[in-house]
């Protein structure tokens, strides 16, 4: 049965809505963001015929995770995006309470949407359905309806299918809780996308010896890279440790060996894929040229997102920049895709002492720093980054009661590359060995300014504004 429409309510909130998000001085000028309302996990994130297709969780009605739907932007290059028909909307009985994330496939030329028809009972209850889309020639995308129940021995917490093809079959990684409460990440294959084949659990806990590794796991990606396999998951319920899971809920990664055949990950620890304030729900894809390209949700479920600022102006949280991923030295390396230099400006170049650094714009800007030293960047009176011998301290005050709060990347930090937006900064860290990303809300106008006594070299450029079409 379908359910009543809401379509007259999300036209008139994008109506409404999207001249006060773009006028907010902390609306991105060149990452994605909702125009207006909610949006957090990336979703769908495929090349398909010739562009690339990026899907995501968003709820246009209000700044809170209710009524999901999946947006639609696409791009030829992962720089300029466009709006594309909004592709679903939980107005079916099997997906009412959210069109939850999930991945796109090409079948035999059409785009396929897999995702998670999240139902929510009375009683606090729900289950999950793993549903299948279609794109049709005009744009518009047509349900086929639930392909999965939820598999025996797992609460309704099992969602997020990420799918793909290999030698002809198709497979599934799904995230999901037994019912002891512990997280895990199943494994499935079909012949068609239709009829599927549990093939059990390939992590999570009391899987390859992981013990204590949380009560779910959400949108696991599994992955070929650099003669490995990489399994990127999201664990809730991690404990915190002094230097790392720190926030509400990590985006995690491990490496290991995965055998088709047997259905089995041998993987080795698991591993913080962002050291930030703001990272979650990562989902990667290939790109026409092979390179293996991930985007993530800068935002963190049920932390302090719901004091965001932007919440007053009628739209909250934005995506990361694509990186590219490499696997090397048994770590995994994120760069920021090399499209993204289309942005820059034109050089410039500094050397010197900290402290006679010049002040930068903060809110469209690129910078390379090596430092020499301590050294300490402060962005706009709200985020500062310090650099010393024990590798890079982040801080901000909490919007909740104004207490400092830290997030550390512990190591030899001998380069620094800096992305920064309206609202937000991704360092990289080495050429990509390690990432922070997070979010800030300066006042206006926000200047990046150095700190110290040691030398630095600085090479910057101011970046293009880049807002969706
Ligand atoms: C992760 C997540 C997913 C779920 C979606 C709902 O942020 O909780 O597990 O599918 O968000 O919006």
């Amino acid at each position: 049965m379908t359910l009543p429409s809401r379509w007259p309510a999300v036209l008139q909130a994008v109506m409404k809505g999207q001249p006060r998000a773009l006028a907010d001085s902390h609306y991105p000028q060149w990452h994605p963001a909702p125009v207006t309302g909610l949006m957090n996990d990336p979703n769908g994130f495929i090349w398909f015929a010739g562009r690339y297709h990026l899907f995501y969780q968003w709820n246009p009605l209000g700044c809170d995770h209710r009524y999901k739907c999946w947006g639609h932007w696409s791009s030829v290059d992962l720089v300029h995006w466009q709006h594309e028909p909004m592709a679903l909307m939980p107005d079916e009985e099997y997906d009412r309470s959210g069109c939850y994330s999930g991945s796109a496939v090409d079948n035999n030329g059409v785009l396929t949407l897999c995702y998670t028809g999240n139902v929510k009972f009375d009683d606090g209850s729900r289950t999950a359905w793993q549903c299948l889309a279609v794109q049709k020639a005009d744009g518009n995308v047509e349900k086929r309806g639930p392909v999965m129940a939820l598999p025996e021995g797992y609460t309704g917490h099992v969602r997020d299918p990420k799918v793909w093809q290999h030698n002809g079959e198709w497979f599934m990684v799904l995230g999901a809780q037994d019912l002891q409460k512990r997280g895990k990440v199943l494994l499935f294959k079909s012949p068609d996308l239709n009829t599927w084949h549990t093939c059990g659990e390939i992590a999570g806990h009391g899987v390859n010896g992981l013990s204590d590794a949380g009560y779910m796991w959400e949108c696991p990606d599994l992955f070929a890279l650099d003669g490995t396999h990489i399994l990127i998951c999201c664990p809730q319920g991690l404990t915190r440790e002094a230097h790392r899971y720190l926030n509400t809920y990590p985006a995690t990664w491990m490496s290991g060996a995965f055998d088709y055949d047997r259905a089995t990950f041998d993987h080795g620890a698991l591993h913080e894929l962002d050291a930030g304030f703001e990272f979650y729900a990562p989902q990667t894809t290939l790109a026409a040229d092979g390179r293996r390209i991930l985007i993530g949700w800068m935002g963190v479920p049920d932390g302090e997102e719901m004091l965001q600022p932007t919440r007053t102006q009628g739209w909250i949280h934005q995506m990361t920049c694509p990186r590219e991923l490499r696997y090397r030295d048994g770590k995994l390396w994120q760069t920021p895709i090399r499209e993204l230099e289309q942005l820059r400006q034109e050089e410039q170049r500094w050397q010197g002492n900290a402290c006679d650094a010049p002040d930068l714009d903060a809110t469209g800007l690129e910078f390379e720093l090596t430092p020499s030293s301590s050294v300490s960047v402060d962005f706009a009176h709200t985020l500062r980054l310090t650099v010393d011998s024990d590798g890079l301290r982040l801080e901000r005050a909490s919007l909740q009661n104004g207490e400092t709060l830290t997030r550390y990347w512990l190591g030899d930090v001998q380069h620094l590359q800096v992305l920064c937006d309206r609202s937000s900064v991704e360092i990289f860290i080495n050429h990509g060995e390690g990432v922070m990303s997070s979010r800030y809300f300066p006042g206006h106008p926000a200047r990046v300014s150095f700190e110290g006594a040691s030398d630095i070299t600085l090479r910057y450029w101011s970046l293009r504004g880049c807002m969706i079409e």
